[in-house]
């Protein structure tokens, strides 16, 4: 049996181009500006990926697009609705699952999803047949009876999510769904996903797996200190990372600053390589320099122990982005980087 997904976009959102409108958006909590002019464009019936570190804001920007916290500063639309000034409006065009949700522990997963049914105006007949269904989607039904207290984290997880489709919203905010559930339950949410969307739902995720953005999202913002630092396609953002990385050691580690110097300068890069114990990193637009570096290195007299050209992962464009995980020098902020792989403020 599947859920029943049909006549979920109602006609008030079917013209709408734009699911999530967002300009500016802006949230101060004391001196400390958690999102701080964030814009973000989620087209209808796409999946849209937010990535970010710890306290990036993620949260935060979810929590105001849904109307649950107000910005300071901003305008953020959904399917044309001000989420400002027609709160009301916006709360039946959305679903909202993640960090924050909350459930009634001591009851069963039937008798919670029954209880949001019933919230949500359905008859009770309906109501329990609704959540029934939602069980067996889930994979819950074994548990039905369960409280939730006896409740894996996964179950919770797809428990939550169920409760977030009884209203069939034609948006869906998810925040982390997958943290800390097992592989084979992460790929059950993707696939649940994946139909949701087929279906004409739009959804918006965070998440900090990398791989899990590379399979859903068609489009993804990297947000860092508040702040998009980058914004594309997975593709748009590893090219723009460069399209490989090149990795070589040196023989002998006085060589490394003269082979760093080389390799900036037949690369033609200058803030991005690093260097650390006699191995050097750097991003390489073009593959094809390789012969010329290997050239210039044998005659400079600089003897390689290792070398190789890779393509980049989701995680390097999020660490390099977000200006993590770069040793041996010092960090670089986004400005700086996103100046340097020219993607957009
Ligand atoms: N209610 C609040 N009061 C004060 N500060 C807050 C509040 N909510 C969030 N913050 C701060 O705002 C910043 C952004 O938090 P947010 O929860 O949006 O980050 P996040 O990207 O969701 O992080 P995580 O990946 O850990 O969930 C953090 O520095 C956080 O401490
Ligand atoms: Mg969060």
């Amino acid at each position: 049996m599947r859920v029943d997904y049909t006549d979920r976009t109602k006609t008030r959102t079917d013209h709408e181009e734009w699911a999530i409108e967002a300009h500016g958006i802006v949230k101060t909590f004391g001196d400390k500006r958690a999102v701080d002019g964030v814009d973000l464009n989620v087209r209808t019936g796409t999946i849209y990926g937010v990535l970010g570190p710890n306290g990036a804001g993620k949260t935060t920007t979810i929590r105001m697009l849904s109307t649950l916290l107000r910005p300071d500063g901003g305008t953020a639309r959904i399917f044309g609705h001000d989420v400002a000034k027609e709160p009301q409006t916006v709360r039946q065009l959305i679903g909202v699952t993640g960090q924050y949700a909350s459930v009634d522990e001591s009851l069963s997963a039937t008798e919670n999803l029954i209880i949001f049914s019933r919230l949500l105006g359905l008859g009770r007949a309906e109501a329990r047949r609704k959540a029934a269904e939602l069980l067996e989607e889930f994979g819950l039904t074994e548990a039905a009876k369960r409280p939730l207290k006896h409740f894996s984290g996964g179950m919770r997880r797809r428990l939550d999510l169920a409760a977030s489709l009884i209203a069939q919203p034609p948006l869906i905010f998810l925040d982390e769904p997958t943290t800390g559930l097992d592989p084979r339950t992460r790929a059950q949410m993707w696939d649940t996903i994946r139909r949701l969307v087929k279906t004409g739902t739009t959804v918006l995720l965070t998440t900090q797996y990398l791989d899990e953005a590379d399979q859903l999202a068609d489009r993804i913002a990297v947000i860092d200190h508040g702040r998009v630092v980058a914004e594309g396609t997975v593709d748009e953002l590893k090219s723009a990372v460069g399209a490989s990385t090149l990795q070589l050691r040196v023989q002998n580690q006085q060589d490394t600053e003269k082979a760093v110097r080389i390799v900036e300068q037949v690369l033609s890069v200058k803030s991005n390589v690093s260097a650390e114990a006699g191995k050097i990193i750097s991003p390489m637009a073009n593959a094809d320099r390789v012969a010329d570096l290997l050239i210039e290195l044998r005659t400079a007299g600089i003897d390689l122990a290792e070398m190789s050209v890779q393509k980049p992962t989701l995680d390097e464009v999020f660490l390099s982005i977000t200006g993590q995980g770069v040793k041996g020098k010092e960090q670089q902020t986004s400005q700086e980087l996103h100046d340097a792989v020219g993607v957009r403020a």
